[in-house]
Order: structure tokens, then C-alpha cells, then sequence
């Protein structure tokens, strides 16, 4: 597999190909947290869906779901993952270049996609999903960035990333429409999937709410995930993905809180290594300005925060 990366523009090429592992891991932990503010049979548009991590998790709640990436092996394998999952998803070839938007939608998700479209390709796009999203509805970015000490890896570059975000920009456009910000992080993550060992890239996620107006739907808050002291910078950088959980707490003593999911239905597996999961448990845990990710007590990916690492949940009456 390692081969096949190696000789493939786009490192996904290869975990896509491979129905056995998970190439990106399980839900983005935003879908998780948005799932139960969802209006009953949401329409939710993912574009450049990868293998269908987020939409396969959502159809379980029986939301109307369409899904589309430029990728025929990325397709291929999230149509045989939702037989497998007995859900629904309407799915596609297609490039986000020529996608037209419904009518209306609940949901639009772009997960590391928009990064590889000009500015004049997602900047429309944007303006018309904001349009058309139904009071309440939800829009998630993940978008990889550039900083002058962390340029875009050279695999990005190789899969053909644009440069077309600069920190902030869709902050200011979803500001200026009166959505409420719900995220908005900035961060690098260090992480690795099949075929591509640790790689690193600097991110923004922006999650953003359109007014619910007079809708009967939860209101949601976002609150910093509580943060233990610090891990030296030189035990950060060696740290090693696939570290149990006990022996880091061990090293570095226990946050205040960690911020877990688990799943209870099947779903895509969490750690990239078995394509489905009857269920597994994910946890972040914030040391300073650092956060672990653990999937199942191993650690699968670390974080250096430049804003304060948060979680949405339904804000209480
Ligand atoms: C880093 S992967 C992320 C996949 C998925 N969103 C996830 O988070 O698991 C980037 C995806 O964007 C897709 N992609 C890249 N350029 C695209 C384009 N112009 N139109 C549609 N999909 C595109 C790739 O095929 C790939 O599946």
C-alpha cells in the first residue's frame, strides 16, 4: 500500500482502494456533536465526502443525505459501506466545481475538500448554500491552511491544494450574514492514515448555525474543553501515535476533563484500521495548548492549539 502511495498524486488513493481499513478514521467530532440539535429528515450535502465518514454516521438518523467526491474509488467504497450499514445515501462522481446547489438543505459539509477549489469556485458556493440552508441548519468547514512556519505539506501540494483560505476569511463572511460562529479553531494536527505514516498540516474547522428563529430546535454553546498543565515541547514532538492513554496520563497526569464520544450503532472505524467498527470510543484530552486524540485508549493523532480547543453540546434551557 505504502508503494501505491508513494506513486499516487493524492495519498487517500490508496485507503480508498483498500475496503478493509478506514482510510480517515471515524466521524469529524463536530458531526458528532451537531447530530442531536438535527431537524427530523434533515437534507445534508457533503461534498468530497472521501469514502462517506460523516454522511455514513448521519444516515443512521434517517436524514436525506447527498453525497458527492471527484473520486470514483471514494464513491465505490462509501456505496458498499452504506449496504453494509443497511443506510441510505444518495451518492455521485462529481467535482465541487460543477455542483449545483438544492433548493433548500439542513446541512452542508465540506471536510478538507474546499481547500483543493480556487476562491472563485467556493466563495459563490458559500454565499448560495447561505441562502438556501433552512433557519437552524448547520454548516462545517475543515479547511488545511497555510502559516509561514508550517507551509502546506508536499503531499497537499501534490493532491493539488489552492491556497485559496486565509485564516478567518469564512469567519467574516458568515459573521457578516448574521449565522451564529459556533467554531471556529485554528490549530496543526498531526495524525497518519493508511498508506501515509505521521504527516502533519495546519487547520481551520468553522462550524456555523443559521439563526433558528421561531423553529422548536435546540440551541447549542460551545465550551473550551478544560486543559491539565503543559507537555514540554520536546516530549510533545517524540510522542508516539498508537501511545496507550495510561501511559500518558501516567507521564503527564490527568486533565480536569477530556472531551469523549462513544459510539454505540456500527459505524466507520475510528483508528484506520478495520473499515467498520461496532463501536468504539473517542477522547481528546487538552494539556496546555496541546491536545491528544485517543481512539479506544491509543493515541491516533495530536494537536498544537492557536485558539482554544472547544466542544458544541445542546445548551440547556
Ligand atoms: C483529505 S480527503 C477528505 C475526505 C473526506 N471529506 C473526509 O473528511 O473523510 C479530500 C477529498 O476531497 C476530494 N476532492 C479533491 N478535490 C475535489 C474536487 N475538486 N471536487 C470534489 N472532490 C474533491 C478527494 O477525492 C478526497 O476524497
Amino acid at each position: 500500500m505504502e508503494e501505491l502511495a508513494k506513486h499516487s498524486p493524492r495519498w487517500w488513493d490508496s485507503g480508498y482502494a483498500d475496503h478493509n481499513v478506514s482510510c480517515m478514521g471515524g466521524p469529524s467530532p463536530e458531526i458528532f456533536e451537531i447530530a442531536p440539535a438535527l431537524r427530523a429528515e434533515s437534507v445534508i450535502v457533503e461534498l468530497g465526502c472521501g469514502e462517506g465518514r460523516n454522511a455514513l454516521y448521519l444516515a443512521q438518523f434517517g436524514h436525506q443525505i447527498f453525497a458527492t467526491d471527484i473520486s470514483e474509488a471514494a464513491i465505490s467504497k462509501l456505496k458498499r459501506l452504506a449496504s453494509h450499514l443497511g443506510v441510505n445515501i444518495t451518492s455521485g462522481v462529481a467535482a465541487v466545481e460543477d455542483f449545483q446547489p438544492p433548493a433548500y438543505l439542513d446541512v452542508f459539509i465540506a471536510h478538507s475538500v474546499l481547500h483543493f477549489t480556487e476562491r472563485t469556485v467556493w466563495k459563490p458556493l458559500v454565499t448560495a448554500l447561505i441562502d438556501r440552508t433552512q433557519p437552524g441548519g448547520f454548516h462545517c468547514f475543515t479547511n488545511t491552511l497555510e502559516r509561514p512556519d508550517h507551509p502546506i505539506p508536499k503531499e497537499g501540494l501534490a493532491a493539488g491544494h489552492k491556497k485559496s483560505f486565509a485564516r478567518g476569511e469564512l469567519e467574516a463572511i458568515y459573521a457578516e450574514a448574521g449565522w451564529e460562529i459556533l467554531r471556529s479553531d485554528y490549530y496543526i494536527k498531526w495524525d497518519s492514515h493508511p498508506g501515509i505514516p505521521i504527516h502533519s498540516h495546519c487547520l481551520e474547522k468553522v462550524v456555523v448555525r443559521r439563526p433558528i428563529g421561531a423553529e422548536d430546535l435546540p440551541p447549542m454553546r460551545a465550551e473550551p474543553i478544560k486543559a491539565a498543565g503543559m507537555i514540554p515541547p520536546k516530549q510533545f514532538d517524540t510522542l508516539k501515535l498508537g501511545t496507550p492513554r495510561d501511559a500518558i496520563i501516567e507521564m503527564f497526569g490527568s486533565p480536569p476533563a477530556s472531551h469523549g464520544v462513544a459510539t454505540t450503532r456500527k459505524t466507520v472505524g475510528g483508528n484506520n484500521q478495520e473499515a467498520i467498527a461496532d463501536g468504539y470510543m473517542r477522547e481528546d484530552m487538552i494539556y496546555g495548548d496541546h491536545g491528544l486524540q485517543f481512539v479506544d485508549g491509543m493515541l491516533t493523532g495530536k494537536y498544537r492549539y492557536f485558539t482554544p480547543p472547544k466542544r458544541l453540546s445542546i445548551r440547556e434551557a
